[in-house]
C-alpha cells in the first residue's frame, strides 16, 4: 500500500493505473476510521480493480467554534485499517499541500446546502465541495463511495457532479451502526459512558417516526413532533433539528405524498452534551403504494 503526502505523486500514481486500463475507486475520509469508513472501502474493492483513500481533516469544512482542533487523528491506526481493507493507494496531505499560501478558490451551491446542517454550519458544505472537487482532480477515480450516514453531503456531492458535468459515479452506500443502534462516528468518541448511552436517542426517536410513516401517517409535521418528543425525554440531549425533506432536492415537505421521486429524507442533528450528532432514515413512500 502507497501512502503518500504529495499531490503531484498521488495524481500521477493513479494516471498511472488508468494508462494501464484499471477501474480507480476512491474513498474521501478525515480519517479516524471505523467499520462505517471500511464498508465503503469494501464496496469501492469489489467494483473497482484500486481503491484510494484520502485522509484529510479538512480545515475549511470547519467554523470558527467547531472541532477542527479537537477532531480525532490516529493516522497509524487509520493506515492498518486501509492496508487491511485491501486498500492500494492512501493520500494523506498537510493543510499546506492542499491549501497553500493565498489559496482563494471555493465551490459553492444554492439552495440545497442551505437547509438542514447548512443552517447552523454556513460555511460547512462550502468547505465540503470545494476539498471534494479538489480531491476529484487529484484522484481522478471512476466511481467515488459516500455513506449515507451523511445524506445531505451525498445530496451535495451527486448534485455538484451534475452541475459542473465532472467525470465520476457517485455511489452511496447504507449507514452502518454498532449493536446498540448509533450510527458509527468518529465523533462518538468525544462521548463519556453517560453520553454513550444518551446517544442511543437518535436511532430511537428515528425509529419512532419511521414507525409513524409505515403505519402510514404523511404528515410531516406529525412525524416530527414524534421524534422531538422522543428526543425531549433525554436530559442530556438538546435538538439542533427534526426536518423532513424531499430527498430529491432536500427541500422541506408537508405532505410526504408530495416527494418529487417518491423518496424522503428524515434527518435529525442532536446535540448530546458537547457533541453534535447527526442520523437518519430515507423512506420510499412509492414502495407501500
Ligand atoms: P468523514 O466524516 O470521515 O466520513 C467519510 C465518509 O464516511 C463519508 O462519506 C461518510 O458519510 C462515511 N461514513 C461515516 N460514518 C458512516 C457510517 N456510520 N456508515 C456509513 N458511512 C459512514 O464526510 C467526511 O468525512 C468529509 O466531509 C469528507 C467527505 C471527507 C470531506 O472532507
Amino acid at each position: 500500500m502507497i501512502i503518500s503526502e504529495s499531490i503531484r505523486e498521488t495524481r500521477e500514481q493513479v494516471k498511472e493505473w488508468k494508462r494501464q486500463g484499471l477501474r480507480v475507486g476512491f474513498v474521501p475520509t478525515m480519517g479516524y476510521l471505523h467499520e462505517g469508513h471500511r464498508s465503503l472501502m469494501e464496496a469501492a474493492r469489489k467494483e473497482n480493480d484500486r481503491v484510494a483513500v484520502s485522509i484529510f481533516v479538512n480545515p475549511i469544512q470547519f467554523g470558527p467554534n467547531e472541532d477542527f482542533a479537537s477532531y480525532p487523528r490516529d493516522m497509524e491506526k487509520d493506515a492498518a485499517l486501509c492496508e487491511d481493507a485491501g486498500v492500494d493507494l492512501v493520500f494523506h496531505p498537510d493543510a499546506g499541500e492542499m491549501y497553500g499560501e493565498g489559496f482563494s478558490t471555493y465551490v459553492d451551491m444554492e439552495g440545497l446546502t442551505k437547509e438542514l446542517c447548512g443552517k447552523s454550519r454556513p460555511v460547512h458544505f462550502r468547505g465540503v465541495q470545494t476539498v471534494v472537487c479538489k480531491l476529484f482532480h487529484i484522484i481522478p477515480a471512476d466511481r467515488a463511495y459516500f455513506g449515507q450516514k451523511d445524506a445531505q453531503q451525498l445530496a451535495v456531492i451527486k448534485k455538484m457532479v451534475r452541475d459542473l458535468g465532472m467525470d465520476i459515479e457517485i455511489v452511496g452506500c447504507p449507514i452502518v451502526r454498532e449493536p446498540d443502534g448509533l450510527a458509527k462516528s468518529s465523533r462518538n468518541t468525544y462521548l463519556n459512558a453517560e453520553e454513550r448511552q444518551a446517544a442511543l436517542v437518535l436511532d430511537r426517536s428515528l425509529a419512532a417516526g419511521r414507525k409513524l410513516v409505515e403505519a402510514g401517517e404523511r404528515d410531516a409535521l406529525k412525524i416530527k413532533e414524534c421524534i422531538a418528543g422522543e428526543i425531549g425525554k433525554e436530559k442530556l440531549a438538546k435538538t439542533d433539528y427534526v426536518e423532513i425533506v424531499d430527498f430529491a432536492d432536500i427541500t422541506p415537505i408537508e405532505n410526504l405524498e408530495d416527494a418529487k421521486n417518491g423518496e424522503i429524507l428524515c434527518a435529525i442533528a442532536v446535540y448530546i452534551g458537547k457533541t453534535r450528532l447527526i442520523d437518519n432514515f430515507i423512506y420510499r413512500i412509492s414502495e407501500c403504494r
